[in-house]
């Protein structure tokens, strides 16, 4: 409950006037039976019909008062939690979106978004509530049980009795339903996991035609969630009714005492309907306060998991120095680093390097080598265990974390496009960038041509991760994005992959043409995209296995020399034999 705290300060003042409205509306309702005893004892038994008028006339006014309260509160109840819950959910993105490496591996995205959609809505429903109802019961509540012991304590014996058996039915409904309102709330997790996992695939699971899995994977989670809801629904609908139950038993009990003291001449008829009045205002106001206990019970569940959101670890410290000159000199110091939640073992062991302004570095090695680990590292997305990175002759740990990720433009291995134009695509985090800015980054990276032919050229719409392009083509719009940052440091990884051979080496050429001075790391599985860098970091297991030029690599590195052989030596011998 601690988050409401920030929300309740922003909307204290209309909370306030909506609680007011609840507390006219809960007198109105409570002054009727009163005023309708009246008009049965001393108007209809006396015949006193201008007092029956007048009686009759003020109920009016006030069921007319209590209607107008309500609507008010209803407003005030809809605008504050609707607002609530739009601040709630933009906190939780803009915590999501800083989200640390550790916190993204920890929390799928399928469980967040029931978080973020869910959830947020069970909280606004349960804050809802609570200013609709969550006052107005207790206050009906109490205030009926106050009038009816004043017009008769006989008859109030009966009704203290069906209100200690209804405390304990609601005790113990709670205490069946919470845990498992808590388990539905997984439930839609899996589904919605289920559902998003497919979504992800959904090319792979139709060329394999794995519907049937799919299908049935759904199903599982479905079903399971059918039976949560269920044993849910059980609990209420046992309770509710025999809630009822106890108060109608109740009321026929008044009715059955009310009419013996009625004939020993206690009691007046008016007051016996007065009294059954407010025991129905008793009944609903504890149908009322169950459903708010429903709600807040869903809505604590949902509090926990909101939390969790709330209280993940954020991204490293951002504040740090600044660069006082930005070249682009990277250095590796015997740096050793394992993920968090991976193996244990170290997905880079050791490792020293070093690529100065104007070079261009090739990092080559078989996959699960640690090549996109060095960029994520560089990134600081996670800190080294041992050893250290220098930026430009600074420690990364004292370099400000925004500032370090301006200096560094990557393109992805699994090039990450967004809904959008592709001019957004491409400039995108630059509002600032010229329509000729982008063109020219698009030059470069060969992306130009293709562009233009789109439909809209560069105002062209790429569809949710650009599924409307090819693979080379989104490649080449990622690698465009990165250069267009006009960045120091350039790391490109695997982004020439889905390129051919001629196309991958005129990018590489433009490249060095484009970025006089500046420094490239170029990620690659291919000795011929790794052969005109100016050095070539071998990468095996985690470990350099080589670093240096091509022609000296061939001669002293082993696993270089097997990387050569298979892709080039090996085929220039076929070609040579045949
Ligand atoms: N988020 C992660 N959590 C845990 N382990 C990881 C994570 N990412 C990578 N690894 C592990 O770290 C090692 C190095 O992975 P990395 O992605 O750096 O390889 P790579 O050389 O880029 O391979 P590829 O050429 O296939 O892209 C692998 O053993 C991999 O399983
Ligand atoms: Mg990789």
């Amino acid at each position: 409950m601690r988050i409401y705290g920030k929300y309740f300060k922003k909307y204290k003042a209309l909370f306030f006037i909506g609680v007011t409205f609840v507390f006219l509306e809960a007198m109105c309702d409570l002054l009727q039976p009163t005023i309708m005893a009246r008009i049965i004892d001393q108007g209809v038994r006396n015949k006193n019909m201008s007092l029956v008028i007048s009686l009759g006339l003020l109920m009016l006014l006030v069921t007319a008062l209590g209607a107008a309260f309500a609507a008010t509160r209803s407003i005030l109840a809809s605008k504050v939690s609707q607002s609530f819950g739009a601040d709630l959910r933009e906190d939780l993105f803009a915590k999501v979106m800083r989200f640390s490496e550790d916190s993204i591996d920890r929390l799928d995205s399928g469980s967040l978004i029931t978080r973020l959609t869910n959830d947020t809505s069970q909280i606004v429903q349960f804050s809802n509530g609570m200013m609709r109802i969550f006052f107005k019961a207790p206050i009906t509540f109490l205030g009926s049980i106050l009038l009816a012991i004043a017009l008769s304590a006989k008859l109030s014996l009966v009704m203290l009795t069906v209100l200690v058996l209804v405390t304990i039915l609601i005790t113990i409904s709670m205490k069946l339903s919470y845990d498992r309102f808590a388990k539905v709330q997984v439930a839609v997790d899996k589904v919605n996991g289920v559902v998003q996992e497919y979504l992800m695939g959904i090319r792979l699971v139709k060329a394999f035609g794995k519907f049937q899995e799919e299908e049935t994977k759904f199903e599982a989670a479905n079903d399971d969630l059918k039976k949560k809801n269920i044993s849910t629904q059980i609990v209420i609908t046992y309770f509710a009714p025999l809630l009822s139950l106890s108060v109608s038993l109740g009321i026929a009990a008044v009715l059955y005492i009310g009419s013996l003291i009625f004939q020993q001449g206690d009691i007046e008829v008016g007051k016996v309907a007065a009294f059954i009045s407010y025991m129905a205002q008793i009944l609903i106001s504890i149908i009322m306060i169950t459903n708010v206990f429903n709600t807040f019970v869903r809505s604590k569940a949902s509090t926990e998991r909101i939390n969790e959101i709330l209280e993940s670890g954020e991204d490293f410290p951002r504040e740090g120095k600044g660069f006082s000159e930005e070249s682009g000199t990277l250095v590796f110091e015997k740096v050793t680093f394992a993920y968090p939640h991976g193996s244990g073992l170290p997905a880079v062991r050791d490792l020293s390097f070093e690529i100065k302004p104007g070079e261009t570095l090739a990092i080559i090695g078989p996959t699960g080598s640690g090549k996109s680990t060095i960029m994520w590292l560089c990134l600081r997305f996670y800190d080294v265990d041992e050893g250290r990175i220098l930026v430009d002759g600074t420690d990364l740990k004292a370099i400000d974390t925004k500032k370090l990720r301006d200096h560094i433009a990557i393109a992805s291995q699994k090039p990450e496009l967004f809904s959008g134009t592709v001019l957004e695509n491409i400039s995108w985090g630059n509002s600032g960038m010229s329509l000729e800015d982008v063109r020219e980054a698009a030059k470069v990276a060969m992306a130009d041509g293709f562009i233009q032919e789109m439909s809209a050229g560069y105002e062209s719409l790429l569809s949710q991760g650009g599924v409307n392009l090819s693979g080379g083509q989104k490649q080449r719009i990622s690698i465009a994005r990165a250069l267009a940052k006009k960045s120091p440091l350039l790391i490109l990884d695997d982004s020439t992959s889905a390129l051919d051979a001629v196309t991958d080496y005129k990018v590489r050429k433009a490249i060095r043409v484009f970025r006089p001075g500046k420094a490239t790391i170029i990620i690659t599985q291919r000795i011929g995209t790794a052969m005109g860098a100016d050095k070539i970091l071998v990468m095996y297991n985690g470990e350099a296995a080589g670093f240096g030029r091509y022609e000296e690599l061939l001669e002293t590195c082993l696993t270089y020399r097997e990387l050569y052989d298979s892709q080039i030596g090996i085929r220039m011998a076929g070609e040579n034999n045949g």
